[in-house]
């Protein structure tokens, strides 16, 4: 039997269907090649923005079709939209054998070995990537207005400390050089009294771990703890991100951040006292309701001012349930191109030239992948580095001289060492 699975959304939504690929393939079965030649279609969704979940209906809908001619197919869906629209998702696609919220993933081996032949003979495991992902905490509780990840996921968990460290353990022994630590707010993490700081300092003991990253953190409660240990700690990668949504005071108290635009500015400033050559990077929503001119100018200076690393910028899109759906989404959406467009060019200029500092500096990067003789890599500031090599030098660390720099990228050449 061979099963596809479909990701779309964060890299929660990753990190839950990696687990759902290695408890099939514990189960003997095989990955497809593509989703036409499987037997079993699981797709995990999304529902933080309307297009996430336009791409769902779309792929439910070929999926309808391939279901027409293959009547022994197996489909089930997982995660957000499961979550809060699971009914609807049912009575819409009837073919569906399971719709499984993203609360409910515990029962997935229950759900789906009613319906597939297990191989039984070969045991395969999931090979490891270079970097993994490792929730330490699910949900979320700070309720910004526009966000529906809280009424989805529901309110916040924190993973025991045990579990995070088996877990990490268990990827570092098949090979992952990097592990990521997943959570809404990782600042919020606390299990038993243990902080994201101290959980930090325990995971990066372990051996064989060569750096960690996090995402993501809410810029209201970052403790200078937290600053201190990233600095003084060098398996921890120097890049953090932290959403600003807006740099505008009337938007951030509309969106419910809990900081005010001097707040978010002076806590850039202090972490970038305290770590040298630190890359923040950030996520902003344009075209909230009640967006002015003059506030998107605050967020564009504010972009100037900071020199963001790299922005996300996303399209306000009304979401169910939240309590910005009362508010009239009133920024056109002619508006909000325009804006995005006028914010991303910025963003990538500034990215560029951030990135021609690294010009002749010699960067430690860990490899990623290899393909047609080139080396895609990583600095500790998270930057994409490109260089040519005849090995496949997937999961090393090595040097790389840096000569050219783009907006998402840099390349070079690798010393030898
Ligand atoms: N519309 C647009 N962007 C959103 N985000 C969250 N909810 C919405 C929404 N309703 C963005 C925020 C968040 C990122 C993960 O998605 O910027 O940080
Ligand atoms: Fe959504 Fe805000 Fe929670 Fe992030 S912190 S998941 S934006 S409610």
């Amino acid at each position: 039997m061979k099963f596809f699975v479909e990701t779309i959304g964060c890299q929660m939504n990753v990190n839950d269907s990696d687990k759902i690929t290695d408890y099939l393939l514990s189960e003997g079965l095989e990955y497809a090649d593509d989703v036409l030649q499987a037997d079993l279609v699981i797709l995990n969704t999304c529902s933080v923005r309307f297009s996430a979940e336009h791409k769902a209906y779309s792929f439910l809908g070929r999926l309808s079709e391939q279901k027409d001619k293959n009547p022994r197919l197996i489909a089930g869906v997982v995660g957000c939209m499961a979550q809060y629209a699971g009914k609807s998702i049912k009575n819409r696609f009837k073919f569906l054998d399971f719709v499984l919220g993203a609360k409910e993933l515990d029962k997935f081996a229950g759900v789906v070995s009613k319906f597939i032949e297990t191989g039984g003979v070969r045991k395969a495991t999931r090979k490891s990537g270079v970097f993994e992902y490792v929730t330490i905490m699910r949900g979320c509780e700070n309720f910004c207005s526009y966000c529906i990840v809280p009424y989805v996921r529901g309110p916040e968990q924190s993973v025991s400390v045990d579990e995070i460290l088996a877990e990490t353990e268990k990827c570092v022994k098949r090979g992952a050089k990097e592990i990521i630590l997943l959570g809404q707010n990782v600042n919020s993490y606390n299990y038993k009294n243990i902080d994201f700081t101290g959980l930090l300092k325990e995971v990066s003991l372990i051996n064989g771990l060569e750096r960690i990253r996090f995402m993501t953190n809410h810029p209201k409660d970052f403790p200078d703890e937290l600053i201190d240990e990233i600095a003084a700690n060098d398996k921890i990668c120097k890049y953090i991100h932290l959403p600003m949504q807006s740099a505008s005071d009337y938007v951030l108290n509309r969106m419910n951040r809990k900081y005010t635009y001097g707040k978010y500015k002076l806590l850039v400033e202090k972490i970038r006292n305290k770590i040298p050559r630190i890359n923040i990077t950030s996520d902003i929503i344009i075209g909230f309701p009640g967006e002015t001119d003059d506030d998107f100018k605050e967020t564009l200076r504010a972009a100037e001012d900071l020199k963001f690393g790299g922005l996300f910028i996303f399209k306000y899109s009304p979401r169910p349930n939240t309590s910005a759906y009362k508010l009239k989404d009133d920024v056109s959406t002619a508006v909000k191109k325009e804006r995005h467009s006028v914010l991303l060019e910025r963003s990538n200029e500034i990215s560029k030239e951030l990135n021609g500092y690294y010009i002749n500096s010699e960067e430690k990067v860990l490899v990623d992948a290899y393909a047609n003789g080139i080396c895609e890599s990583r600095n500790s500031q998270n930057i994409k580095i490109f260089f040519n090599s005849a090995k496949d030098l997937t999961g090393k660390t090595v040097t790389v001289k840096i000569t050219k720099v783009f907006a998402n990228s840099m390349s070079g050449d690798m010393r030898e060492n």
